[in-house]
């Protein structure tokens, strides 16, 4: 597969294992993605068709939502599981905002700094979510100020062993007054099929998921005021008109919310 490496393909990556960040590249029609990325989420729409949507509905959830914050005030945002570049990357919805990206994969570090590379206001660093010092650490969010941290499709592949509540419990005490916390997560839905089957697929990947329930997700939302509609399934957020809900919004997958710091 080395032979395959694209220049900008980082050497540190494993080109062998697809990897979440480069499936939902590939799912939303981009082009930083693998064989491997290929063929595991051409398995995953087999097995659950809406994926491909679902992955759709999330990146318009979080277009909304940076709309939502920006439209409240907000000038900076940390997006960790920022994931490869593609259309409606933050810094284009905010273009007057500071931007850091953060992500654990190189592949979506890499694009990223070459999208922002003559940008002053928007820049990505390698990092985890899950070990949030180095993150709060960077130079480019002021946590004086008011920002959104941004954890959108992020944390359902991050098993509790890894301290996901711990860790964003962390980012939320560093966050001043007025700052927002933007979510979304894939949930549990029993009358979609097929769920088994794709965690069974995803166990054999770089990024095995863990899907959530409601009350489960809401929990990261702790000490926090969640906005209007609170916890719901992607396009039932904010819509921006009634048709785009359609009558199952449960296919979509994953809930979102939005909650502000008091
Ligand atoms: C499904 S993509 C979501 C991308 C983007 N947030 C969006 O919603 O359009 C998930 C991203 O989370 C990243 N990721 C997974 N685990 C992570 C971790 N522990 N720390 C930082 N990023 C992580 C993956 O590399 C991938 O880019």
């Amino acid at each position: 597969m080395t032979g395959d490496r694209p220049s900008w393909a980082p050497t540190s990556i494993d080109l062998d294992r697809p990897n979440a960040a480069r499936v939902y590249d590939y799912l939303l029609g981009g082009a930083a993605n693998f064989e491997q990325d290929r063929e595991f989420a051409e398995q995953l729409l087999q097995m659950m068709p809406q994926a491909r949507a679902a992955a759709r509905l999330n990146r318009a959830f979080l277009r909304r939502a940076v709309r939502f914050c920006v439209s409240a005030g907000i000038q900076q945002f940390l997006d960790i599981g920022s994931g490869i570049p593609t259309a409606g990357n933050v810094h284009e919805i905010a273009p007057d905002a500071r931007v850091l990206y953060v992500d654990n994969e190189p592949v979506a570090v890499t694009h990223s700094e070459l999208l922002l590379a003559d940008n002053p206001l928007a820049s990505a660093m390698l990092g985890d979510l899950t070990n949030p010092d180095p993150i709060l650490a960077s130079p480019v969010i002021d946590f004086s100020q008011p920002v959104a941290l941004l954890m959108v499709a992020v944390l359902h592949f991050i098993p509790d062993s890894a301290g996901p509540r711990e860790a964003v419990a962390r980012y939320v005490s560093a966050l001043p007054p007025g700052s927002f916390v933007v979510l979304s997560h894939g949930a549990e839905a029993p009358t979609i099929k097929g769920t088994e089957q794709v965690d069974r697929l995803y166990e054999r990947s770089a990024s095995p998921g863990v899907r959530r329930t409601p009350e489960e997700i809401k929990a990261f939302f702790a000490g926090l005021e969640l906005v209007e509609p609170g916890l719901v399934w992607t396009p039932e957020w904010r819509p921006d008109s009634p048709d785009e809900v359609g009558d199952h919004p449960e296919t979509s997958l994953v809930m979102a919310g939005v909650a502000r710091k008091p």
